[in-house]
Order: structure tokens, then sequence, then C-alpha cells
């Protein structure tokens, strides 16, 4: 029996880069029935909203969603709608591992770590205001609740997964009361893990010692804003944006996607590498419990990139994207 998911192919390279991760999980049966809906600039001028009634009636009934990346003007226009779908599920956890692949030469060879990141709350509250003319001021919202469930995911998810280190990331010497509040929550939340080592680090710093001994974190607890800016400068270091991966996560519901956006300079050129929401999806087949198929997507695009002629542009390749996928479905077992 196919398990139903919403699928959202989204904009600029989302629907090139959707129909890659159709047409593998496809070629793998994959036991799922896609349920298709528009979202953002793609549904705002057939239905005049960016989040239809439709499209949230059936994630609230599937409970799971593959999302492309959508679009958010800069400066005016309709808010996010990322932020919105993130918001009104309660999906509080943003998961967004990140691991070197063998086969793909980059600085670091080594690195499995994972960004924790808060998906709810801190300067995303989107809570701005002008106060006079020249002078805006934009609400960082940090709360207790949402600081002690994001810190428990953070311990729980290293438990289960065998890791052994949570770094809480924070500004708490500037922002006393709001990272600071964040960082006593972690600490408070460590208390009750004493199998797993915990430590904080201020943000300027962990950015830098990121980038110099990526090796030292496992786990990376983070609000909002710098899990965003941290997750992308993760991304860099394993080899871009084509290739992370990430889950929002809730009590009751998922949506899959990558971390990168829309990358409106690359979009219908068929140039987008597919292998970020690619990898979403393997994390999507494992929550799903379809494990088998989720390995078999996996090795098959790890043996695909091992193959410097079959790569994509990002990674130094020539294929296309519907090209790299071809690929892909070959190297299924
Ligand atoms: P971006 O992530 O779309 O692109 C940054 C750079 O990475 C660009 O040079 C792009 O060509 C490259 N890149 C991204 N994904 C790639 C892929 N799969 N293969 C090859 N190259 C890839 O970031 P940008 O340009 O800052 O944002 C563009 C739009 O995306 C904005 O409207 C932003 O709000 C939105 N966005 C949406 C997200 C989502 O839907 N979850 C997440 C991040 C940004």
């Amino acid at each position: 029996m196919p398990q139903q998911v919403v699928l959202i192919p989204g904009d600029g390279i989302g629907p090139e880069i959707t129909a890659a991760v159709v047409r593998v999980l496809e070629a793998a049966e994959a036991r799922i029935e896609w349920v298709r809906h528009a979202a953002g600039a793609e549904a705002l001028a057939p239905e005049g909203t960016t989040l239809p009634d439709a499209l949230m009636e059936a994630i609230d009934e599937h409970k799971t969603a593959r999302k492309g990346p959508i679009t958010t003007p800069v400066g005016t226009g309709f808010a996010s709608v990322n932020v919105a779908l993130r918001k009104s599920f309660d999906l509080y956890a943003n998961l967004r591992p990140t691991r070197s692949l063998p086969s793909l030469p980059t600085h670091w060879g080594d690195i499995d770590l994972v960004v924790v990141r808060e998906n709810t709350e801190d300067l995303y509250s989107g809570l701005e205001h002008e106060v006079v003319p020249g002078v805006v001021e934009s609400l960082k919202i940090i709360t207790e609740r949402a600081c002690l469930r994001i810190a428990e995911f953070a311990f729980v998810h290293a438990r289960q997964n065998k890791r052994h280190k949570v770094t809480a990331v924070h500004k708490a010497n500037i922002m006393k009361l709001s990272d600071g509040l964040f960082l006593d929550c972690a600490r408070r939340m460590a208390e009750n893990y004493s199998d797993i080592a915990f430590e904080d680090m201020i943000v300027d710093n962990t950015a830098m010692q990121l980038v110099m001994r990526p090796q030292r974190f496992d786990v990376l607890l983070l609000e909002n804003l710098y899990g965003d800016i941290m997750s992308d400068l993760c991304a860099g270091l394993v080899g871009g944006l084509g290739l992370s991966p990430g889950a929002n996560l809730g009590a009751d519901h998922a949506i899959f996607e990558a971390v990168h956006g829309s990358a409106p300079d690359i979009a219908g050129k068929g140039q987008a590498n597919p292998t970020a929401l690619l990898r979403a999806a393997v994390m999507m087949l494992r929550h799903l419990g379809q494990g088998d198929v989720a390995d078999r997507v996996r090795a098959a695009v790890e043996q695909v990139i091992a193959q410097p002629a079959l790569r994509t542009r990002d990674l130094g390749g020539e294929a296309s994207t519907s090209q790299f996928a071809e690929s892909v479905v070959a190297a299924l077992a």
C-alpha cells in the first residue's frame, strides 16, 4: 500500500530537481503516491494566495511533505512561505546533516556533523515595524518552551544516533537575555543526558572553528538565524549547497527539503544538482519506514558522484539535472 506524500515542486530550480527526485524514487520503487500542490508565487496567480487551503489541508491529512525551494522576495512582497509552513505545522526542529562524501575532493574529507536549528521563533517571528522614519525595530522572540524542546530534540537525536557531543551556539555575551535563555535551557537539558558531552560556544568563534577544525563538532544546537547561516557554511565545507538536505520536523508533521533556495541564477538551465533534494528524499524514506528504498537511493547517488564525468557543474562535471537523475536510476541496485 503506497504512502501518500504531499509534493510541492516549488519555483526556480524547484520543478527541475523535483522531476529528478520523482524519477529516481519511482525507479527505486518507493511505495509513495504523490499528492501535488503549488505554493508561493506558483500558487499566488491562480489561487490568490501563496498557501492555498487545499495545500494546508493535504499536509495536515498526509502528515509528510517533500518540498522544492520557494522564492521569498527580498525587501518587499509576500512573507516567506517556508517560514509560514514551519510555523503552521509547528515543525520546530530543522535537522541538517553535513557529511563529506569520500569520493568528492573537498578541503576536509572527514566531516560528519549535524545542525539542529530551532525553526519557529527568533528573528523569524516577522515582527518588524518602523518606529519613526529611519528607525526600524525587529523583534527577536525567544521562549523557554521552544528552547527546551529544541535542546531536548538535539540530545535525543544525539543519543539515538550514537553521537557523543552537543555544542550550543549563542551570542549570550551580547544578548544576555534572549541568547542567555537559550543557553540556560541547553545547560539545563544537558543535565538529563550525562552520556552526551555538552559545551557551548559563541557564534562568531563557531564560524571560525567550523572552517578550521570542523571535526571537533558533532551536534550543533542553534537558534533559528544562526542555524540558517551556519548550515549554509556547513554545506560549503562538504561541496556546496547542491548536496545538503534538511528535514523540518514537528510532533505530527514533517517537511523534507534541500538546504538551498530556488537558485534563480541557474533556474531553467538544467544545471541544478538534485543531490540535496535526493538526500532529503532519503531522509523522508527513512522517516516513512522505507529504509530499504532509502539505502538503495543513497548508494546509487554516492556511486554516481564518485564518477567525475557524471557530476553536475557545481561539482565540476558536465551532467545536466536530468542526465544526473538517469545515472542514478542506472546505478540503482
Ligand atoms: P540559493 O540557495 O538559492 O543559491 C545560492 C547559490 O547556490 C547560487 O549560486 C545557486 O546557483 C547555488 N545553488 C543552490 N542550489 C543549487 C543546486 N541544487 N545545484 C547547483 N547550485 C545550486 O540562495 P539565494 O540565491 O540566496 O536565494 C534564492 C531564493 O531562494 C530566495 O528567494 C530565498 O528566499 C529562497 N530560499 C528558499 C529556501 C527554501 O525554500 N527552503 C531556502 C533558502 C533560500
